[in-house]
């Protein structure tokens, strides 16, 4: 293949939280993997990725977390880089949308548009939580998905089947701010008339022409993304709205749009502008090279997503002028885990960040599993007894035996020499061909983004080196001294599918390919050498191998699958754990030890009893709902804890002041939380 230019972007994970397998298997492994094999052949690539810091995601989670969205961000962008940079994901930049640059790149961009006419500006009626006095967008609302039923459905996308939506299109909507059904307010926004590009957006999509040019191969793309933006469009496109009442963000930089900012969907994909920008800056490169002209622009991303790269930032592009269109948006359905959905709520995932951290020398394990199930076409699922399975049987059985075997041997025959190769038997044509066939097969496989099929043709070829060294067995030969030149012939070709193994391996399981050349020594790795039966010289030196992958243990699986369903367990005996609290929300709740002087049934109300408690402070009236579980006699004189500042409440016409803390176990029953040692009343607790 000719040398070509490629910009190749990989989605911007939101700053809200970190990197589970998911997000890893369905876009940045992937995109890793595309990236590494254009380098190695030689295209001139820019593979760029920042985190995604506007937008309801983020300002949600801060609320959550009790910090600012600033403190979010940062927050998350470290743990997502960091994670990033460990499992070697070879970005060349890693950026944020925070960045001044960035803002100033998207402002820009908005600027061009509106002076081109590409905006309207309407005044709608918008939901409006009226507790929190703030509008409605996005992830600020859910309800159900008019698609797919989904009850979860946000504001702006469904997660579940995909689909982008309004706010208006949920059936019950509810504010994720109050929980309340919203009411409608008017507002103004400026709106992009997407209905307007529908005709060159149809034959771009399904033929890859514009303008009847040829601009991508259209069998190339996914069928399921040509099938949700051909629904999309057959659905009728609307105008959407390009900006949002919010105070975080990129301000709208035009009259107007003061206490307003840019639409997250905006901002966001131009964010891969401006993350080449400052790539560029760094670099001595002029980033319009990399978004004009000749130049293959590849999106990968989750299906989720598939909408707003494939149609809108497309429609924005081609508006602004200037721009390249994508070239494929390699979409990937949702990888699911040991039988469910991954779940941040629910911490049903593996987070990319403490696997490294728990097996910080098995990443190209990981990798090799997540690529092995892929979920390319339709979802897929991690199980920790798959990744044991591939591990041992593939990635140690197949290529770690035979690499092994290779090297081992030719210490042992040859002190590490590569020997030379004589004649050749029908057999040794046969795998000569074969390995000649492979690096072909997988580039086939890459540039058409069928990059778990790819893997598997590489490890074929370790397959058939391993068959190769089990057929001939050397080991045996070698004892008759008849044989010297049949073994030199069979090890050297063992040593060249060795050498191979380290060129293709490369894209995929990069740290066991460079591991593989140091063996060997092999200097260079380029594509174009790949196939090739002389990529080692006779005479050439070679050292002994150390062990490229251990077995994994049953007790590694047994305590993974072990930590999950600890999670599920607690999920269903005891409630979920809460969303998270502030310190300082925690400290303003007043609790102590107050001692239960009196204690009476409350009449007509079987639950209930009316204590009188000294606090230290006072002695006040509490009414608790534990008649059930304790007589009136029985809490007299214990020592318990009490929430003080709690609003007094009427109960059955007794004002209570305050309420008794009880602990509740799965079967219901009721206990007091009492001080271990013999504490006072009036002590404080935190
Ligand atoms: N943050 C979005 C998500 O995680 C993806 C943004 S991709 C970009 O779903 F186009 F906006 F960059
Ligand atoms: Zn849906």
């Amino acid at each position: 293949m000719s040398k070509e230019k490629f910009t190749v972007t990989a989605a911007l994970p939101y700053a809200n939280g970190p990197l589970h397998l998911g997000h890893v298997a369905g876009v940045y492994l992937p995109s890793d993997i595309f990236v590494r094999f254009l380098r190695m052949n030689g295209h001139d690539v820019a593979f760029i990725c920042g985190s995604d810091e506007h937008g309801a995601a983020i300002t949600l989670r801060a609320k959550k977390e009790g910090i600012t969205p600033q403190e979010i961000v940062d927050k998350y962008n470290g743990i997502i880089g960091k994670a990033f940079k460990d499992f070697d994901i070879s970005f060349d930049i890693f950026h944020r949308t925070s960045a001044e640059i960035h803002h100033e790149t998207a402002q820009d961009f908005f600027k061009v548009l509106d002076e081109k006419g590409h905006f309207t500006k309407e005044t709608s009626e918008q939901y409006f939580d009226e507790e929190f006095q703030q509008f409605l967008a996005d992830r600020y609302i859910t309800g159900t998905c008019p698609n797919c039923g989904h009850e979860e459905a946000y504001g702006d996308q469904c997660e579940n089947c995909g689909s982008a939506l309004s706010p208006t299109d949920l059936k019950h909507p509810k504010s994720t701010l109050s929980g309340k059904t919203p009411v409608m307010k008017s507002t103004s926004h400026w709106y992009l008339p997407m209905e307007r590009h529908e005709d060159w957006l149809k034959s771009w999509i399904k033929e890859g022409k514009l303008d009847g040019i040829q601009q991508h191969d259209a069998s190339k793309w996914r069928n399921q993304v040509i099938g949700q933006c051909m629904s999309w469009i057959d659905n009728g496109l609307r105008p959407r709205a390009m900006t949002r009442d919010l105070d975080w963000g990129v301000k709208v930089p035009v009259e107007g749009g003061d206490g307003k900012v840019l639409y997250v969907w905006l901002d966001a994909p131009i964010g891969y502008i401006s993350a080449t920008k400052q790539w560029a800056k760094d670099n001595g490169k002029k980033w319009e090279d990399y978004w004009t002209g000749d130049r293959k622009l590849v999106h990968f991303i989750g299906k989720d997503n598939i909408v707003f790269h494939a149609i809108i930032f497309p429609i924005l592009l081609k508006a602004h002028e200037g721009f390249v269109l994508p070239d494929n948006v390699p979409a990937y359905e949702f990888l699911n885990l040991e039988g469910d959905k991954f779940s941040t709520s629910r911490n049903w995932a593996v987070w990319l960040h403490e696997y490294i951290e728990s097996y910080p020398d098995k990443i190209d394990e990981l990798k090799y599993t997540l690529t092995a199930i892929a979920p390319e076409t339709k979802d897929s699922e991690f199980t920790w007894k798959e990744f044991q399975t591939r591990v041992n049987s593939e990635l140690a059985d197949i290529l770690g035996n035979f690499v092994n075997r290779a090297l081992v041997l030719t210490q042992k025959y040859y002190a590490g020499a590569v020997p030379s190769i004589g004649t050749l038997t029908e057999q040794d044509k046969e795998v000569l061909a074969e390995m000649e066939a492979i690096p072909s097969r997988i580039s086939k496989l890459i540039y058409t983004y069928k990059l778990r099929e790819a893997q598997a043709e590489a490890m074929n070829l370790a397959r058939l080196g391993n068959k190769y060294l089990a057929d001939t067995e050397p080991w045996k030969l070698v004892k008759d001294e008849a044989n010297a030149e049949r073994v030199q012939t069979i090890m050297n070709i063992a040593l060249q599918i060795t050498a191979n193994l380290s060129i293709v391996l490369q894209p995929f399981l990069p740290s066991t390919a460079a591991k593989l050349s140091e063996f060997i020594d092999l200097k260079s790795t380029t594509w174009e050498r790949a196939g090739k039966a002389d990529l080692l010289a006779s005479g050439h030196l070679t050292s002994k191998p150390s062990i490229l992958f251990q077995k994994i243990e049953d007790e590694l699986v047994n305590n993974e699958v072990e930590k999950l369903n600890a999670t599920k367990q607690a999920d269903s005996l005891f409630e979920p754990q809460k969303d998270e609290t502030s310190f300082d929300d925690f400290m303003k709740m007043d609790i102590r030890l107050g001692t239960i002087l009196e204690a009476e049934k409350v009449k007509k109300a079987d639950k209930l009893l009316k204590l009188l408690v000294d606090t230290g402070l006072d002695k006040r009236t509490i009414v608790s709902g534990i008649a059930e579980h304790y007589t009136p006699e029985e809490v007299i004189g214990k020592t318990v804890s009490v929430l003080m500042n709690l609003a007094p409440r009427k109960i059955r016409g007794v004002e209570s002041q305050g309420m008794i803390l009880m602990a509740e176990n799965a079967d219901g029953e009721l206990s007091f939380i009492s001080p271990e040692k013999g504490f006072e009343a009036g002590s404080g607790i935190r």
